[in-house]
């Protein structure tokens, strides 16, 4: 495919109407009691209950080996939960393959190291975003038209529409990790979700990840769950801090609320007591108590 013949292309995209979150009210995701403990492990999440809500950027905090990734693959059942429940809006509880199916082709994943095929050009790593829409036998053949648009789009909206045809081992990290925030977003998610996708790139780059990421957010309404390690950027770009400490939530509210003690009670978990718990309600549409551990419930 030509540069001319995928901006003709692109020029139909408009019309695919990315499908958006139903009740703005109603948690897009809800944990109920979820735990996770790994084979001949300890227990890397407590029963955990948390709600992830449309338009909520939500950075998940702790030092390593809280449980941060274990949470998020919790979320879309990487990890097989130990205890409890995952419901999603339009789905219910994710029991069975095909709503597994269903939640996993709808939740958008970005990774730290991207997961990108090096040697095929950024459209065509966009297009295995599509993929779930299809039988495992299609990626034999061209996708339709139709998802070629889709993926051209979400290449145009991560500004890379002029990068399409090149294969992305060619990009820079930060444009790597711009083409796999398309190919999650070719999904066309109810949920993204990002394991610390800035971890590589330098301060400026991140900046630029996490605003994009930030605005699809916003825009689709649908939440966005991000870990990250820098405190500065999800203070500044989280509407919502869950902080984890030994696999257990310790802090869950605005992200401007996550002062000095919470920091200290969340990153000194050997020195953490009930008192130096915090929960706070997010503000806004998501007032109310949104997450809670047996931790909590007994402090
Ligand atoms: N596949 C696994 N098998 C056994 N234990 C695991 C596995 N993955 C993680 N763990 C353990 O679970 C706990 C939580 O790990 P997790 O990767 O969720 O932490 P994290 O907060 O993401 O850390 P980091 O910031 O280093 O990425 C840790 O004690 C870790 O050793
Ligand atoms: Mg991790």
């Amino acid at each position: 495919m030509g540069g001319s013949c995928v901006r003709a292309m692109l020029g139909r995209v408009k019309r695919d109407a990315h499908p958006t979150v139903g009740d703005a009210a109603a948690p897009v995701i809800r944990l109920d009691g979820v735990s996770m403990r790994y084979p001949g492990g300890s227990v890397a999440l407590h029963p955990t209950t948390v709600d992830f809500h449309g338009g909520q950027f939500t950075a998940l905090l702790g030092a390593s080996g809280a449980g941060k990734s274990t949470l998020i693959r919790c979320i879309n059942l990487l990890n097989s939960p130990s205890e409890g429940t995952v419901h999603v809006s339009g789905i219910g509880p994710i029991i069975g393959p095909r709503a597994l199916l269903h939640h996993r082709r709808q939740t958008g994943v970005v990774f730290q190291q991207h997961q990108l095929i090096g040697r095929l050009s950024a459209l065509r790593n966009v297009l295995t975003g599509r993929l779930g829409y299809h039988g495992s036998w299609r990626s034999l053949w061209p996708l339709p038209a139709r998802d070629q648009r889709i993926a051209l789009g979400c290449l145009e909206r991560v500004g890379l529409l002029d990068k399409a045809l090149e294969r992305v081992d060619r990009l820079s990290g930060g444009q790597q990790q711009r083409v796999g925030i398309a190919r999650a977003l070719a999904q066309q998610p109810q949920i993204m979700l990002a394991d610390e996708p800035v971890a590589s790139l330098d301060p400026a780059t991140a900046r630029r990840v996490l605003t994009l990421l930030r605005d699809v957010c916003r825009q689709d309404g649908i939440p966005a769950v991000v870990s990250l390690h820098q405190l500065d950027l999800a203070r500044a770009f989280a509407d919502r801090i869950v902080a984890l400490a030994e696999g257990k939530v310790v802090f869950d509210g605005p992200a401007d609320a996550f002062g000095e003690a919470e920091q200290a009670a969340a990153y000194a978990a050997s020195t953490l007591t009930p008192a130096a718990v915090t929960r706070r309600s997010p503000a806004g549409p998501l007032s109310g108590p949104t997450c809670s551990t047996p931790m909590e419930n007994s402090a």
